[in-house]
């Protein structure tokens, strides 16, 4: 007996067609529609992706209902709690977590390439001094493309291991000189004597003119946080790096579209305008006027840091950034935190709203990080480049998965054309 699952179409012509139906091996099935134009001489039609997978993909598994995040099957709450950003790094480039030696090795091969060629520092005084630190960003991740020749052989293996250990290493150098570019600081490079996290605290707020001592709190919350936001499936940034890549255009050049692509206040640029949105609620007495703009189908206004593609149940991130944001709050003696205190009764009224409930919008990962990250010390402007500090390895993890894939083809999707029939030119 076939046991191969199928799908049949009912084409208006009278025509049935059969499409295969695959199975993953978590989540739901999937139809195969690659023959479908051919049998149909039809394209499907689905705008945003709300229905469609783009690949097939080891790296992670969302369960939206039931608010499950796994990398590599590990959930993202056991990998916040036991282990840190380079161990989860690791584990979405290589598939499984390091041995001891394997994570030295790891770590030291990244530590090693933290520095930046010289030259690209000249590219930051070449931006206007308001730039915000992620058109900085996009600029100099970009112009890696033009630096670093000897790993961009896509398709030597080698080559695109070079090329993800230097942006995994080289973005929070990067940032950190963005954020002092933007206050005229001057730059500080990177301490091999410490770990990733407290080396981006200390190229952030250090300065040569006294000695920066690195809270541990700190240190290991932005740690926590790099791996909450390290990858997220088929994200829209992810999927950009992914059609990017598709064409084996430069690895750096992938990154800086994801980059672009993140900046978004629907995407990752959701945990600056949550700060903001925070700050213009200003008291608990507003919030209800706050939650009826949302709920109000002619006004565009949105709560930022609500609502997800995929997550119809709390995103488990926003939970583990919760409890994150009362450790370092009571850390700074800020338990009495306004902006902490809007954020959690926010939270509360609009779960108990019949619009929020029916709908299934629940706090997403940018609900509370930029609590945690303004409490830590950083400025709004670097919320989203701190996000795309720890994206890179997810999209990282994404290009190689795709450039390793020998049936992976060059991503070009059809359309519905409704514009004007052939003309004649008079
Ligand atoms: C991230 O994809 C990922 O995985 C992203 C991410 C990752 O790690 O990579 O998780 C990171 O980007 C998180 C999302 C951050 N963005 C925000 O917080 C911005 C606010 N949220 C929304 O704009 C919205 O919820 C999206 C963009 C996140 C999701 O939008 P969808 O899936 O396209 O859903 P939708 O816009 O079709 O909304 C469904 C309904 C709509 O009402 P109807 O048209 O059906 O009447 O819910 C409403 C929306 O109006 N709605 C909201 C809302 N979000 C959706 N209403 C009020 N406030 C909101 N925040």
């Amino acid at each position: 007996m076939n046991n191969k699952k199928i799908a049949k179409l009912n084409l208006p012509n009278g025509k049935v067609i059969e499409l295969p139906v695959i199975s993953g091996s978590l989540g739901p099935d999937v139809i195969d529609i690659t023959s479908l134009y051919r049998q149909a001489d039809m394209f499907t039609f689905d705008p945003g992706f709300t229905s469609t997978g783009s690949c097939k993909s080891d790296i992670t598994f969302i369960d939206g209902d039931q608010g499950i995040l796994l990398h590599r099957g590990y959930k993202i709450e056991d990998l916040a709690e036991k282990s840190s950003f380079l161990e989860t790094s690791y584990l979405l480039m290589y598939g499984d977590l390091p041995s001891k030696e394997k994570k030295l090795e790891f770590v030291n091969s990244i530590t090693m390439h933290t520095m930046l060629n010289e030259q690209i520092s000249n590219f930051y005084r070449g931006f206007k001094d308001n730039a915000h630190p992620m058109a900085i960003l996009c600029g100099v991740v970009g112009a890696m493309a033009a630096f670093y020749h000897d790993s961009t052989d896509i398709n030597n293996a080698d080559e695109r291991k070079i090329a993800s250990y230097r942006l995994i290493a080289k973005m929070p150098t990067i940032a950190a000189m963005a954020y002092k570019f933007s206050i005229g600081q001057p730059f500080v490079y990177p301490n091999n004597s410490l770990n990733y996290s407290e080396n981006f605290l200390n190229m952030v707020f250090s300065v040569p003119a006294e000695k920066y001592e690195i809270n541990p709190i700190f240190a290991d919350a932005l740690d926590k946080i790099l791996i909450l936001h390290a990858d997220h499936e088929q994200n829209a940034s992810t999927s950009t790096v992914r059609l990017a890549g598709s064409s084996g255009a430069n690895p750096f050049a992938c990154i800086a579209a994801g980059i672009a692509s993140l900046w978004g206040p629907a995407h990752g640029g959701a945990n600056e305008a949550v700060i903001k949105m925070l700050n213009e609620i200003e008291s608990i007495d507003n919030i209800k006027k706050f939650i009826d703009k949302a709920k109000d189908k002619n006004d565009s206004f949105r709560l930022m840091g609500f609502g997800h593609r995929v997550y119809k149940n709390y995103d488990p991130r926003a939970r583990v950034l919760q409890k994150i944001a009362e450790k370092v709050l009571k850390e700074k003696h800020l338990l009495d935190n306004k902006l902490f205190d809007l954020a959690k009764e926010l939270e509360y009224l609009a779960l108990n709203d019949d619009y929020f409930k029916e709908k299934k919008l629940y706090p997403n990962v940018d609900f509370y990080s930029g609590i945690i990250l303004k409490a830590i010390g950083f400025p709004v402007s670097l919320f989203t480049v701190i996000f795309a500090v720890a994206r890179t390895v997810g999209w990282i993890s994404h290009w190689n998965e795709m450039i390793s894939d020998q049936n992976s083809k060059i991503g070009r999707p059809r359309q519905l054309y409704t514009g004007k029939p052939q003309r004649e030119l008079s």
